[in-house]
């Protein structure tokens, strides 16, 4: 760092008044300070400022292609950073501000372009961390924040990573304690007509729309029938960069059946150990980490262990999500294994960024994920799709699988279903989900349509429809999926299997009995399909 300012780090405890001042003060003048907030620690500077905004792309070794956050201590303030407060903005405003959500809007001429990257929108945030609050206040400026890790690295949660981190980079690194959320805000565009989550976190697309419609908002018809449109998504730009990520191999383990997980976590350290990647570092919680000492209890050595709390909570495993890694990458775990959750409510936040960590070496091997995600697409999401789904399920469970290359990890697949032209939450045709329950043991009963959006498409590794006209329209909306988006006719095709008739008939408005032969059309298209798809993922 020759010819650059080193810095003799501060860790500023927030009761000593005269470093608490010092630090306020250095950010009003244009230095950059660790801040804490309640979703992940912010490396701060004075927002309208670039010559300290230069210092944080300095700081975190990050290229300056990448928005930044401007963080306020009032709603008050927000009006002059912004040129349009949309009427959903202002929602989204008044029911989650303070709190762990960022509303992007259309910038004012007070925003340099620095921060937003040359876009012409910026990133809003008023934190609820207390001490947040007081450093903006008492600094008296906006203040613009990313994550204050290095890039590439887990965002920091605690003081001491920032400080592991920004060691010599900056002046002062204020102490709040451990950030209780930990992980990064929901980054949502508002400046349309209806939200789009840009980047999922505490704040959910359900709480959204429940505020918007108490303030008697409710989704546009077209986005009803076709969600967000994705052609047109504007994505967050750091998306591109690989975040979260230690340095070592992150899988994740299972699919949220929570009564499997002491059996994954065994045979993923059996295997890891056999293979000698020692030690394993694993990120869970009670009971399973007991199991693990006491099945293992000869080879702790080999192991290494982060517990998070209680095993299925997925406040807890988020919480402390980026410390776990951090912490197992530094005691030289090998791999890491950290368990999948449902992808719903907060659980959505926490697989985006654990996948994130887990990616590219995943890809790589060849090996891992021993998790993958398949859904079946008709247009109303409430007769064929969701018998597919059925009866998907009923045949995965027939016999267990087991990875090609590593015999010991099961393979799992979660199949759902979805509608191209779907309302959400219809209840499912009764014949349906009679099917599924008398011919596959499988119970949909309790769920209900779902309309094809940006956020489902995009997480899975195969889509099948049920027609021709299905696949092509979503090849069209997503063409970057387009290698992973089938008919069923296509799938029979794409596999040479000509002796099957790959046409589905829809049964909906008929009896039981058309429904039947829906059902064993369906069944006969998969069974064939199958070991071909586990194949090409190298499953079984
Ligand atoms: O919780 C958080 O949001 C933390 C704390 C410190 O507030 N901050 C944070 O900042 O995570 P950062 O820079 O690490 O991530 C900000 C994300 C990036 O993915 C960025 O591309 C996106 O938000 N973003 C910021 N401004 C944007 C804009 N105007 N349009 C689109 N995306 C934007
Ligand atoms: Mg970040």
């Amino acid at each position: 760092m020759t010819g650059e300012t080193v810095w003799d780090t501060k860790l500023v405890n927030i009761d000593n008044e005269v470093d608490f001042a010092a630090a306020a003060r250095a950010l009003a003048e244009g230095e950059v300070v660790g801040m804490p907030t309640e979703t992940v620690y912010g490396l701060g500077c004075d927002a309208r400022n670039p010559e300290a905004v230069a210092k944080i792309y300095k700081a975190k070794g990050r290229p300056s292609d990448n928005p930044l956050i401007v963080h306020v201590a009032d709603k008050a303030s927000i009006p002059e950073l912004v040129s349009d407060i949309t009427p959903i903005a202002q929602v989204l405003m008044d029911a989650f501000m303070p709190g762990p959500i960022t509303v992007i809007m259309k910038k004012s001429s007070l925003i340099p372009d620095c921060v937003s990257a040359g876009l012409d929108t910026v990133g809003i945030r008023f934190p609820i961390h207390p001490v947040a609050q007081k450093l903006i206040r008492t600094a008296g400026v906006p203040v613009a924040a990313p994550s204050a890790n290095l890039s590439g690295s887990p965002s920091p949660t605690k003081a001491e990573h920032v400080m592991q981190d920004m060691q010599g980079r900056i002046p002062y690194v204020v102490d709040g304690g451990e950030c209780q959320v930990g992980l990064e805000s929901t980054v949502v565009d508002a400046t349309g007509n209806w939200p789009q989550i840009l980047r999922p976190g505490a704040v959910t697309m359900e709480q959204m729309e429940e505020a918007l419609h108490n303030a008697g908002m409710e989704k546009p018809e077209v986005l009803k029938q076709h969600e967000a449109q994705p052609g047109e998504a504007p994505r967050a730009p750091g998306m591109k960069y690989r975040h979260y990520a230690p340095s070592c191999e992150v899988h994740i383990l299972g699919c949220g059946d929570f009564d499997r997980y002491e059996e994954y976590y065994k045979e993923a350290v059996e295997r890891e150990i056999l293979d000698g990647k020692t030690p394993v570092g694993l990120f869970l919680g009670e009971p399973i980490e007991h199991e693990v000492r006491v099945l293992f209890a000869d080879k702790l050595d080999q192991i290494r262990f982060y517990n998070y709390g209680t095993f299925d909570n997925v406040e807890e495993a988020s919480h402390h999500l980026f410390d776990g890694l951090r912490l197992l990458d530094e005691e030289k775990a090998a791999v890491i294994f950290a368990p999948a959750f449902p992808e719903e409510g907060l659980g959505e936040a926490y697989m985006n960024r654990l996948k994130k960590a887990a990616s590219e070496k995943h890809e790589k091997k060849d090996v891992y994920p021993s998790f993958r995600k398949m859904l079946f697409v008709c247009t109303g999401n409430t007769c064929r799709s969701p018998l597919a789904e059925a009866i998907a399920r009923h045949i995965w469970k027939e016999e267990p699988h087991y990875m090609m290359d590593h015999p010991q990890i099961p393979a799992e697949v979660e199949f759902t279903s979805a509608g191209a032209g779907a309302s959400r939450g219809r209840e499912y045709t009764r014949y349906s989900v009679e099917i599924a329950d008398y011919e596959y043991d499988e119970d949909i009963s309790q769920e209900t349509s779902t309309p094809v959006s940006d956020r489902i498409m995009l997480q899975q590794d195969l889509v099948v429809c049920v027609t021709d006209d299905h696949s092509r329209y979503l090849r069209f909306k997503y063409p970057e999926m387009s290698d992973r988006i089938f008919s069923f006719k296509e799938l029979l095709d794409d596999f040479f299997i000509p002796e099957i008739d790959g046409e589905v008939t829809d049964p909906y408005g008929y009896d039981y009995q058309v429904y039947q032969e829906t059902a064993k059309q369906i069944e006969k298209i998969l069974r064939a399909v199958f070991p071909e798809i586990l194949k090409k993922w190298r499953m079984t």
